[in-house]
C-alpha cells in the first residue's frame, strides 16, 4: 500500500524510543534487552497475532500475507494496537521464531506459536469485572482484577450491588460499611501491582445516580490532590436516562434513593444531587458522569447482556466479565496523502484495505490472547468485542488547517468517524463470511436491521448523507446476515501508543504546542522529554527564530504571541484555547458514529465557575453523548503535563 511504504522509511523519534526502551522491549529474566529496534517490536506483534490464522487456514502463503499485512502496519506506525499487545505479544516465546525472515517461516512454526501462548500473553487493555453484594465475590473480585492489571488491563466495575452503608447483614447481625469502603479495596489492590511490569494500573467505579450512598460516592474523592485518595480509580454517576434526569432538574424533582437489598431510604432534590456533582468536578475533575442507557442503547446484546460499567477511561462499556482489544489508526499521518471523510475520494479503496486489516489485526487478537479468566474468555469469544479508533485527529486538523473548534472540523470529524466506522463493519461482516459470525450473533439485534450509533443529521452535510445512506443499506442489507463482531469502534486517549506514533493522542486537541515531559524511569529517575509540534515548526517554516522557539515553549500557546500571524493562530489551538462548548460539540459528532464510545476530556479554563461546569453537565444531559468528563486547568496538582513556565 502506497502511503504505508512512505511512512515505514520514518524512523520513530528520540522520544518514542526512550519510550520504547523503558516500557516497551522485551528483557530477559534478568532485566537484559532482547530488542532495541521498532522493526523487532512490529515483527514480534505481527507474528504473533497473524498465528492466530493457524485456525482459519493451512494454506502458509495466506498466513504469510496476513503477517506481513499486519508488519506494515505496524511498523509505519499508522496503526498500533494497545499497549498490552505491544507488551505481551510473543512474551515468554522461543525468541528464534521471531527472528526467522518471513520467507523461511513454516507452518509448524505459526502453530508453535500458537500452541506456546501462556498467561504471559494477554494482550486486551479492557475489562469489566463483576461482583455480587457478599464478602466472598467481593474479594473474589479483588483477586480477578488484581491478575488482569498485572498482565496489563484496566478493570471497571458497578459497585452498585453493594448494598449501602448501615444496612443490615442476616448471618452476623453486622451492618454493611458499603460499596465506598470496598472501593479502597480495590484501590490498595492496585498500588500493589506494576501493570505489565511497567505502568501504573487504572480502574473505573460506576455507581446508579439513586444509590443510597450516592453522595459518600461523589465525595469519595473530593481531598484528591492527586496521589493520595482512591488514586487508582476514575469514579463516575451511571444516569441511566438522562433526559429523564433533566427533566427531574427543571421541575426540581425529588428523587428516592434506595437498594434492593437494604432497607434503607433517602428522599433527596434531584438538583442537590447534580449540584454536588458539579461542584466536586469543578475541584477535582471527579465525578464523571456515564449513561449506561444510551450505551446499551447501542449495544446488539443489551437485551441478554447488558453493559454495565466501561473501562478505565470510560471509551468502552462492558457486560460483566467482558474485555475488548484495541487499535488506533493515525489519521494525521494519513491526511497528507489521503481525502479522508471524502465519500468520493479516488483513494477511498486504500483506506478501505488498511481499515480491513485494522479489523483483521483485532479480530485475530481474540484468538491469539489469554485470558485472565475462563468467563472472560467465554463472552469475549461469544460476542468478539473490538475497538478500532483514531489518534492524531488534531494533528491532521493542522495540517488540513481546519480550527477544531470550527463547524468545518466539525464536519470533517464526523465524516471521518462515519467512514472509519463503515469501513470497520463492512470489514466485520466479510470476516464473518470468511469465519462465521459471532456464536451470539442470532439472539442480537443485528438480524433485525439494527444500526448500533445515533448518526447526525442527514441535513447537515451532502457527504454526511452519503456516509448515512451506506450505513443504512449496510445495516439494513448484508449486517442482517454476517457481523464478526458486535462491536467495532472505540476511540482510546491513545495515552502511551500515541507517543510511539508521534502523533497526538486521540480525538483531543494538543493539550500543549510545546512541553518539557517528564518520564520516570524502571530506576526512579525523572527523564526530561522536550517537544514542540513538528506540523507548527514547519508551518512557521524560517520564521521560527531560536527566540520565538522560547518563547513557545515557555508559553505553550501561541495565542499570546504578536509575532505570529492571526491565521496561524486560528489553526494551531490547543485544548485551553478551545471554548468547553466546542470541545463538548466534537465529543457530539464524533460519538455519533461509534458503537462504544470515545476518551474525551473536556477542558476548562481555570477560572470557569461552577455555574460554567453546570452549564456543561446540563448540556451533556441533551446532546446524544454516552459520557462526561470534565477537568478545569490547575484543579487537581498533578497534571501531567506542564508547559516549561509551570514546572
Ligand atoms: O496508549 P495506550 O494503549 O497505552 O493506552 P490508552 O489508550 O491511554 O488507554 C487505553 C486503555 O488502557 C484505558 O482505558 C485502560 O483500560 C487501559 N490503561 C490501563 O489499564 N492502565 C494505564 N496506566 C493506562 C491505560
Amino acid at each position: 500500500m502506497r502511503v504505508l511504504n512512505k511512512w515505514i522509511q520514518k524512523e520513530p523519534s528520540k522520544n518514542a524510543i526512550t519510550i520504547l526502551k523503558d516500557r516497551y522491549f522485551l528483557k530477559d529474566g534478568e532485566g537484559n534487552y532482547l530488542e532495541s529496534t521498532w522493526d523487532e517490536v512490529a515483527k514480534r506483534i505481527a507474528r504473533h497475532v497473524a498465528a492466530a490464522e493457524v485456525n482459519y487456514t493451512n494454506d502458509i502463503e495466506e498466513i504469510k500475507n496476513a503477517e506481513e499485512h499486519f508488519y506494515q502496519l505496524i511498523k509505519s506506525r499508522i496503526f498500533l494496537p494497545n499497549s498490552p499487545t505491544i507488551f505481551n505479544a510473543g512474551k515468554t516465546m522461543d525468541r528464534q521464531l521471531f527472528k526467522k525472515d518471513i520467507e523461511e517461516t513454516t507452518l509448524e512454526d505459526y502453530k508453535t506459536i500458537f500452541d506456546s501462548r501462556t498467561k504471559h500473553n494477554m494482550l486486551s487493555a479492557c475489562f469489566v469485572i463483576p461482583m455480587d453484594d457478599s464478602m466472598s465475590a467481593i474479594f473474589d473480585a479483588v483477586k480477578n482484577a488484581a491478575l488482569i492489571m498485572k498482565y496489563g488491563g484496566g478493570v471497571g466495575y458497578d459497585f452498585s450491588v453493594l448494598r449501602p452503608k448501615g444496612s443490615s447483614i442476616a448471618g452476623t447481625g453486622g451492618k454493611s460499611s458499603g460499596p465506598i469502603s470496598f472501593m479502597h479495596v480495590f484501590n490498595t489492590a492496585a498500588s500493589t501491582i506494576e501493570q505489565g511490569g511497567a505502568r501504573r494500573a487504572a480502574q473505573m467505579a460506576v455507581l446508579r445516580y439513586d444509590h443510597p450512598d450516592v453522595f459518600d460516592f461523589i465525595n469519595s474523592k473530593k481531598d484528591n490532590k492527586g496521589n493520595n485518595v482512591l488514586n487508582y480509580f476514575n469514579i463516575s454517576v451511571n444516569i441511566d436516562n438522562p433526559k429523564e434526569f433533566k427533566k427531574m432538574l427543571e421541575e426540581d424533582g425529588d428523587l428516592t434513593l434506595e437498594h434492593p437489598a437494604s432497607s434503607i431510604r433517602k428522599t433527596i432534590k434531584a438538583n442537590d444531587l447534580m449540584n454536588k456533582m458539579v461542584e466536586n468536578a469543578w475541584k477535582t475533575g471527579d465525578p464523571g458522569m456515564l449513561f449506561l442507557g444510551r450505551h446499551n442503547q447501542y449495544y446488539a446484546m443489551s437485551e441478554h447482556t447488558p453493559v454495565t460499567a466501561t473501562n478505565p477511561c470510560g471509551e468502552e462499556p462492558l457486560p460483566p466479565f467482558g474485555s475488548c482489544n484495541l487499535g488506533s489508526i493515525d489519521v494525521a499521518k494519513l491526511v497528507e496523502d489521503m481525502d479522508l471523510g471524502n465519500p468520493n475520494s479516488p483513494d477511498i479503496s486504500e483506506f478501505q484495505e488498511i481499515v480491513y486489516w485494522a479489523v483483521r489485526f483485532l479480530d485475530d487478537v481474540i484468538e491469539s490472547n489469554i485470558y485472565p479468566l475462563k468467563e472472560i474468555e467465554e463472552i469475549s469469544k461469544k460476542q468478539r468485542f473490538i475497538g478500532l479508533g483514531m489518534m492524531g485527529l488534531a494533528d491532521a486538523l493542522y495540517k488540513k488547517e481546519l480550527p477544531y473548534n470550527s463547524e468545518q472540523a466539525r464536519k470533517f470529524m464526523a465524516k471521518l468517524t462515519a467512514e472509519l466506522a463503515y469501513f470497520s463493519h463492512v470489514a466485520s461482516t466479510e470476516l464473518a463470511k470468511e469465519r462465521g459470525n459471532f456464536p451470539d450473533f442470532q439472539r442480537s439485534k443485528y438480524p433485525n436491521g439494527f444500526i448500533p450509533f445515533p448518526m447526525l443529521d442527514d441535513e447537515i452535510d451532502e457527504d454526511i448523507k452519503v456516509w448515512n445512506e451506506k450505513i443504512r443499506q449496510h445495516f439494513q442489507g448484508e449486517a442482517t446476515k454476517y457481523k464478526r463482531n458486535v462491536q467495532t469502534n472505540t476511540i482510546a486517549p491513545t495515552g502511551s501508543i500515541s507517543n510511539l506514533a508521534d502523533t497526538s493522542s486521540g480525538i483531543e486537541p494538543n493539550f500543549l504546542l510545546s512541553y518539557v515531559r517528564y518520564m520516570t524511569n524502571k530506576e526512579g529517575d525523572r527523564v526530561p522529554l522536550s517537544y514542540i509540534n513538528p506540523i507548527l515548526m514547519e508551518k512557521i517554516g524560517t520564521n521560527m527564530t531560536e527566540e520565538l522557539k522560547a518563547e513557545i515553549i515557555e508559553k505553550g500557546s501561541i495565542q499570546n504571541i504578536d509575532s505570529i500571524p492571526n491565521e496561524i493562530k486560528k489553526i494551531f489551538v490547543t485544548s485551553m484555547d478551545i471554548p468547553p462548548k466546542d470541545h463538548l460539540l466534537a465529543q457530539h459528532v464524533i460519538q455519533s458514529y461509534l458503537d462504544a464510545s470515545c476518551s474525551k476530556t473536556i477542558n476548562m479554563p481555570k477560572s470557569s465557575t461552577i455555574e460554567d461546569v453546570k452549564a456543561i453537565y446540563l448540556q451533556a444531559l441533551e446532546l446524544n453523548l454516552k459520557g462526561l468528563t470534565i477537568y478545569r486547568d490547575g484543579s487537581l496538582e498533578t497534571q501531567v503535563l506542564t508547559s516549561s513556565s509551570q514546572e
